[in-house]
């Protein structure tokens, strides 16, 4: 693993997470004015970011709906990748799933993104479904569901 702490998401780091959303999600990235929406609504949102030496290496969040927590989304910068960074944030959500009483956690995730997929699946994630053409250029959605311990 490498050395990284995983801290809550706040507003200064937004600057520095434009970049890596808009090179790990070409087709589709997020823009300020939409993290910080995220950011804004704390009752059911959970962001934190992976810090190495002061740097945003990676980020992710979830949203606790009334029945389900979601997976909104999960990046690790690809000098940092396959390291088990991935790994830890997707822990971090899980565990506040858990801490906020969800039975269950989904995500949605492109059906030619394998190593996310991989990722999802040695965390105890099934495919429950399919969106057909639910990305940019008619790429399939994976919905993805594991029952979350309470
Ligand atoms: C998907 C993503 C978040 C995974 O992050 P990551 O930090 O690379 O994830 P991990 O390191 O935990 O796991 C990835 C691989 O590294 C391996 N790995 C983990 N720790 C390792 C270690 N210490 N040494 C060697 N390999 C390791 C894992 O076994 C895994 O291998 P596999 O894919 O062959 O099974 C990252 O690839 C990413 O940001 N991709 C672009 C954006 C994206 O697709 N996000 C998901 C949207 S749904």
């Amino acid at each position: 693993m490498v050395t990284a702490s995983i801290e809550r998401f706040r507003w200064w780091h937004v600057e520095e997470v434009l970049p890596l959303e808009r090179q790990l999600f070409p087709a589709e990235p997020w823009t300020a004015h939409h993290f910080w929406s995220e950011l804004g609504q704390t009752s059911t949102r959970h962001y934190v970011v992976a810090l190495s030496e002061g740097s945003v290496v990676g980020y992710a969040g979830l949203c606790d709906y009334p029945d389900e927590a979601f997976v909104q989304t999960m990046a690790v910068g690809p000098a940092q990748q396959g390291r088990g960074l991935g790994a830890a944030l997707l822990a971090n959500l899980l565990e506040e799933a858990v801490r906020r009483g969800q039975t269950r956690t989904l995500l949605e995730v492109r059906a030619d993104n394998e190593v996310a997929q991989r990722l999802y699946t040695r965390n105890g994630f099934r495919k429950t479904g399919v969106r057909r053409g639910y990305y940019p250029g008619g790429v399939d959605a994976w919905v993805m569901e594991r029952a979350t311990r309470v």
